[in-house]
């Protein structure tokens, strides 16, 4: 089948609702800890995408057995002691970095050797990061220059740690905080806020004894370990990361209204929302909620003839690390330069996406600076394409795949955009929904 996109129009006007899959990160923390709890756990929309694939399909590597029903997804965990599978393994965690780092932490006292190996844009990122940590703990976990593959085997003899994170990262503070999971006694960490969803399931779902003391710039955390927890449900929301590229598409296109329904605004997530809102973008939130201590509500967006751009505060980078690159390309239509700085983690995911978001806005001929942490984009309000482009060679990036898209909707021009599935990773209907907009794609 052909792996690329070919899109000669922009989308008419729409005024529609939709939903988008459920929530990512909080899909693979169901699977991860469902796996760990005491009886079946039951989850809802759960995504089903290659990264929770991944994840499933490691649980099951482990001995956990799960099983698909028709609208939902069993798991019968094994409780904190340890997975039924007693033999050497290797599991493939694809593209996805949130598993690979994540369950590091959770295999800290499984007494086995596994082998964590991943896709080419995975063998090339960081893992020094959670190595590092892990170690303190007293896991036997290595790697060869911090990349995958990573070598580890667990300890049933774990020690509590008391570990400072500077990144703000909010995988290597859950891989920490599932190893506490398995080890006496008071795991402290002291970093900077990031996204709390392992936290949130921690207090709610588990009831595991967790304090958290939130200062000006960072936080402390702490938690008690080897404390069994018990089999918990759940209903997914929706991904405010796969929301962000409608509610982009919807600014930019002339005379259109969008609801999205039932998106997790857990405020740790929703940067984006308070960087187009000081654009001028017309969202608002509407049938707010607390659903297992994580916030959701309906999401509106009006389109923005006015759009102007920004000076990002630094304290919204982490809160919307997902959503950078839709962000810079609304602000190729903003009215001014917009100015991002403290933002070098861009550099660490699945590209190197400050030097691909550059790429694509210089292609589109808008005026880009780049320093090795922050950004700056020249806006062209009357910005409007009609040259062929082809979107190629961009590390299989799916985040870059759905701007191009969206690009390719909003500005004109002829898009051939290469690598479509990438978007199995974390958002496999995105063209489906694209498509029941009105959008004309071949
Ligand atoms: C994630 C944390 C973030 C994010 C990633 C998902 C998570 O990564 O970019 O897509 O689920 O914990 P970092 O922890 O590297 O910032």
């Amino acid at each position: 089948m052909k792996n690329f996109v070919k899109i000669n129009s922009k989308i008419p006007s729409f005024k529609k609702e939709i939903n988008v899959p459920g929530d990512k990160s909080i899909s693979i923390r169901w699977v991860l800890l469902a796996s760990k709890a005491f009886g079946k756990s039951k989850a809802y929309n759960l995504l089903e995408s290659d990264d929770v694939k991944s994840t499933i399909k490691a649980m099951q590597n482990l001995g956990v057995k799960i099983k698909k029903k028709n609208n939902f997804y069993e798991i019968y965990g094994c409780g904190l002691k340890n997975y039924r599978n007693k033999k050497n393994i290797t599991i493939d965690a694809g593209n996805s970095g949130t598993l690979a780092r994540l369950i590091c932490g959770l295999l800290s006292n499984y007494n086995h050797k596994v082998k964590i190996i991943g896709d080419e844009s995975l063998s090339k990122r960081d893992f020094y990061r959670v190595i590092e940590p892990l170690k303190q703990f007293g896991v036997n976990i290595s790697s060869r220059s911090g990349k995958l593959p990573v070598n580890i085997s667990g300890n049933s003899d774990l020690r509590p740690i008391d570990f400072e994170e500077h990144k703000g990262s909010a995988q290597v503070k859950s891989s920490i905080l599932l190893a506490a999971l398995n080890t006496p006694g008071i795991t402290t960490i002291k970093c900077p806020p990031s996204r709390n969803h392992t936290e949130i399931m921690f207090k709610n779902c588990l009831k595991i004894p967790i304090k958290i003391v939130k200062k000006k710039k960072y936080e402390i955390i702490q938690v008690e370990g080897l404390k069994n927890f018990r089999k918990f449900d759940y209903k997914i929301p929706g991904d405010i990361s796969s929301a962000s590229f409608f509610i982009v598409l919807t600014l930019l296109s002339k005379g259109s209204r969008l609801k999205i329904r039932n998106v997790n605004i857990n405020p740790s997530r929703i940067g984006i929302i308070e960087i187009l809102r000081k654009m001028n973008g017309k969202i608002n939130l509407s049938n707010k909620r607390i659903y297992k201590g994580e916030q959701i509500s309906d999401i509106i967006i009006e389109s923005t003839k006015n759009l102007k751009s920004i000076n990002c505060p630094k304290n919204l980078n982490t809160k919307s690390i997902d959503e950078f690159l839709i962000i810079f390309l609304l602000c190729a239509r903003a009215k001014g330069i917009s100015r991002f700085k403290g933002i070098q983690e861009l550099r660490h995911k699945e590209s190197d996406r400050l030097k691909m978001a550059s790429k694509f806005l210089r292609m589109l001929g808008i005026k880009v600076k780049v320093s090795f942490d922050s950004i700056s984009i020249y806006g062209k309000p009357d910005l409007i394409l009609k040259k062929k482009y082809v979107v190629k060679n961009f590390m299989k990036d799916h985040r870059v795949f759905m701007m191009a898209t969206i690009a390719a909707n909003v500005f004109g021009g002829n898009f051939k955009i290469y690598d479509k599935s990438s978007i199995k990773s974390s958002f496999p209907n995105f063209l489906q929904i694209l498509k029941g907009l009105g959008s004309k794609i071949n």
